[in-house]
């Protein structure tokens, strides 16, 4: 399977096996180019996803989310009402959606990928280096402070884009399976939040955990360009204009136990803030309200943490430049790697637990192909 002409790494030997290019992950980031700044991400547009996941190539999903507090605020949530109504989302379905969703996007959207150059011809390529979800940008960053979990990412390049598709480790195929019913509802709580938070909605309905609202971004990460799709919790109506071309409205909802010991501090800072500053510092969305919830799931405060802020309260655990550091770097890999511009060819980038990451060219592999055949046919035309 290994063709090794395919692979663009001959600057990039370490112990791995010819077939493998190897890239070392430093705990604390030794990447060597220097600062990296992420670009202030620009709103491309959006789409829903209805109660069953269809594509929706509208906003019937944006929530609003009044904001009319500063500092903590109590309150009383009891997440566990209307829980025998929830709807699940399918976790093998949901899987096989890869980039579906964002794809029908792009097809629907792409006078918005034409440049100066290309205006009135047909369009050739979409001028830009990375198309992929922000969930996959956000577990690119952490991969430097992140031991326990590793991850698989598979690239394609086509017209000079490179597709970036997130598959479940068989570790996490596991974990999912074998989910109790108590973890599940613990999962549930979160969306559960959610509605609690949205303007006008009815909290003794069960939530239907399929439907979304998700923007479409382009950024920029020194010389890599990035368009992204990520689902969004909600405006505060009194910050929403249209049109907007940035996200200074949207609020992140988070759930967390509230922090009763030094243990819980800790996990707090050290985890679950590194992942609510990645996700929302790639979307330029500001602020993250947390309900703070006991061991029962009944929320008991609101918090609002300015995204900014966050890198400063949690200094002792990561640094937020490490992680963009890492992102270049990572993405710098991919680039040199992923040489050859076929829609159906695929490389496989495997990080394991606590290691470093691979790449293998598998080439044409139906099971690891992830652009469809309705999206490349069609996309250029
Ligand atoms: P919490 O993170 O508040 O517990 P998001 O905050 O990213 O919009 O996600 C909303 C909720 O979806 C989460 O709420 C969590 O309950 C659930 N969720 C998100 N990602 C998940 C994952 N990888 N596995 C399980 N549940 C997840
Ligand atoms: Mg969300
Ligand atoms: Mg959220």
């Amino acid at each position: 399977k290994t063709d090794s002409s395919a692979l663009g790494y001959a600057d990039h030997s370490t112990k791995a096996t010819s077939s493998s290019p190897r890239l070392k992950v430093h705990p604390y980031s030794r990447y060597e180019q220097g600062p990296a700044v992420l670009r202030k991400p620009m709103f491309l547009g959006d789409f829903s996803l209805d109660e069953q996941r269809r594509f929706c190539h509208d906003q019937r999903n944006l929530s609003f989310i009044h904001m009319d507090w500063t500092g903590d605020k109590k309150v009383q949530f009891d997440l566990n009402v209307a829980m025998d109504k929830v709807i699940r989302k399918n976790g093998e379905e949901t899987k096989n959606e890869k980039l579906d969703r964002m794809l029908e996007w792009i097809l629907s959207n792409t006078a918005k990928f034409h440049t100066k150059e290309s205006a009135g011809k047909s369009l050739q390529c979409l001028s830009t280096d990375f198309v992929c979800f922000r969930g996959l940008l956000t577990q690119l960053m952490c991969t430097p402070y992140e031991n326990r979990e590793g991850w698989i990412v598979c690239a394609t390049r086509f017209r000079n884009t490179i597709y970036l598709c997130a598959y479940e480790t068989p570790e996490r195929k596991a974990q999912r399976e074998g989910e109790t019913e108590m973890q599940k509802t613990m999962c549930s709580w979160g969306y559960k939040f959610e509605q609690y938070m949205i303007d006008g909605s009815n909290t003794s309905e069960g939530v239907n955990e399929n439907e979304e609202y998700c923007v479409m971004m382009r950024s920029r990460l020194h010389d890599h360009s990035l368009v992204y799709g990520a689902e969004v919790d909600g405006a505060d109506p009194a910050l929403y204009k249209t049109p907007h071309g940035d996200l200074g409205a949207f609020v992140e909802l988070k759930t967390s136990k509230e922090v009763t010991s030094e243990r819980e501090h800790r996990t707090l800072h050290k985890f679950k803030m590194m992942k609510w500053w990645g996700q929302s510092h790639l979307v330029g969305i500001p602020r993250v309200v947390c309900g703070f919830r006991d061991t029962s799931g009944i929320i008991n405060t609101l918090r609002t943490y300015h995204v900014q802020e966050i890198p400063k309260l949690s200094q002792d655990y990561w640094k937020s430049d490490n992680m963009l550091k890492f992102l270049r770097y990572f993405l710098d890999f991919v680039k040199r790697s992923v040489l050859m511009d076929d829609p159906q060819c695929i490389y496989k980038f495997e990080r394991f637990p606590g290691g470093d990451i691979t790449c293998t060219y598998l080439g044409h592999d139906p099971k690891w192909a992830f652009l469809p055949e309705w999206y490349y046919k069609k996309v250029f035309n």
